[in-house]
């Protein structure tokens, strides 16, 4: 531990499992205070009490959940000073299968659902005059897709051009906003989606020959979220072992 985030309020939306419990994990050992919240109660709860942290079981694509869970952090911690907005879901559906209920409901939570976090964190950082807003995005959407993901694409997309403007809107409050684009990071949830076959198809894709982790997305969070990054707005990071690089199929350099 290297308290990066000691003396530091975070709220983090969506911990129950995956990404989400990476970056609370890793904001905890840097010493940050934590109040956690997802839409899974139990689960939501086990990672809050494996890490000490307060939690709130929240429907991020609702304001009102947004708010209490904002709540929740100041009356705790008597503060905010960092807002992680990850819960996002990616169920695979063709556009001419996705019904307008399908697509609201991916557009709910993962681009309303940042919209929620940031509007609901804005008063209180405001206040502060400094506060940092982070939001997990991803590859697919802003460069990349693949079949299956119009909403999902079109939500992550949106999110970057959110983030661009939230962090130019903020700024003069002292509030930075960025995110992170995650590459294909082995989760409970893409194991549960996407199956092994998927897997060894990325893995092969990969020039880095592996999916990403948690932890490995949870870093360029910290350092989003660290004293580092006090002068980086409106940007992305991209972790995803190298994904996004080649040109064709065949980019592997074997060893002689
Ligand atoms: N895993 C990947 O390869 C990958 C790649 C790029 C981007 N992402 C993004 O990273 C984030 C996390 O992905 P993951 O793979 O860890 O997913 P996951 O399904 O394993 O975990 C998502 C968490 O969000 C919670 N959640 C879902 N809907 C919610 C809601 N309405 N309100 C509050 N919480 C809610 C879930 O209960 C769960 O704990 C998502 O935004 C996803 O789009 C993931």
């Amino acid at each position: 531990m290297t308290a990066r985030l000691e003396g530091k309020v975070a709220l983090i939306i969506g911990t129950a499992r995956g990404i989400g419990k990476g970056i609370a994990q890793r904001f905890a050992e840097e010493g940050a205070r934590l109040a956690l919240a997802d839409s899974e109660d139990e689960a939501g709860q086990a990672t809050a009490s494996e890490l000490g942290a307060a939690f709130i079981r929240t429907d991020i694509s609702v304001m009102a959940s947004a708010e209490a869970a904002v709540r929740l952090a100041i009356e705790r911690h008597g503060r905010l000073d960092i807002i992680v907005q990850n819960a996002g879901i990616y169920p695979w559906q063709l556009i001419e299968n996705t019904s307008p209920e399908d697509w609201d409901r991916v557009m709910g939570v993962n681009l309303r659902g940042c919209f929620n976090a940031a509007r609901a964190a804005l008063a209180p950082m405001k206040a502060q005059r400094s506060g940092r807003m982070l939001f997990t995005s991803s590859i697919t959407g802003p460069h990349v897709t693949s079949p299956g993901h119009g909403h999902y694409a079109a939500s992550k997309a949106g999110i970057n051009g959110f983030i661009r403007s939230a962090a130019l809107e903020f700024a003069g409050y002292g509030i930075t906003v960025n995110g992170v684009e995650p590459g294909n990071i082995l989760t409970e949830g893409i194991q549960a989606h996407r199956g092994p076959a998927f897997i060894k198809t990325m893995e092969d894709a990969i020039p880095l020959g592996r999916l990403g982790s948690p932890r490995d997305v949870a870093n360029a969070f910290l350092f989003l979220a660290s004293d580092d990054a006090s002068y980086v707005t409106g940007t992305t990071i991209v972790v995803d072992g190298g994904q996004l690089l080649p040109e064709g199929a065949d980019f592997r350099i074997l060893p002689p």
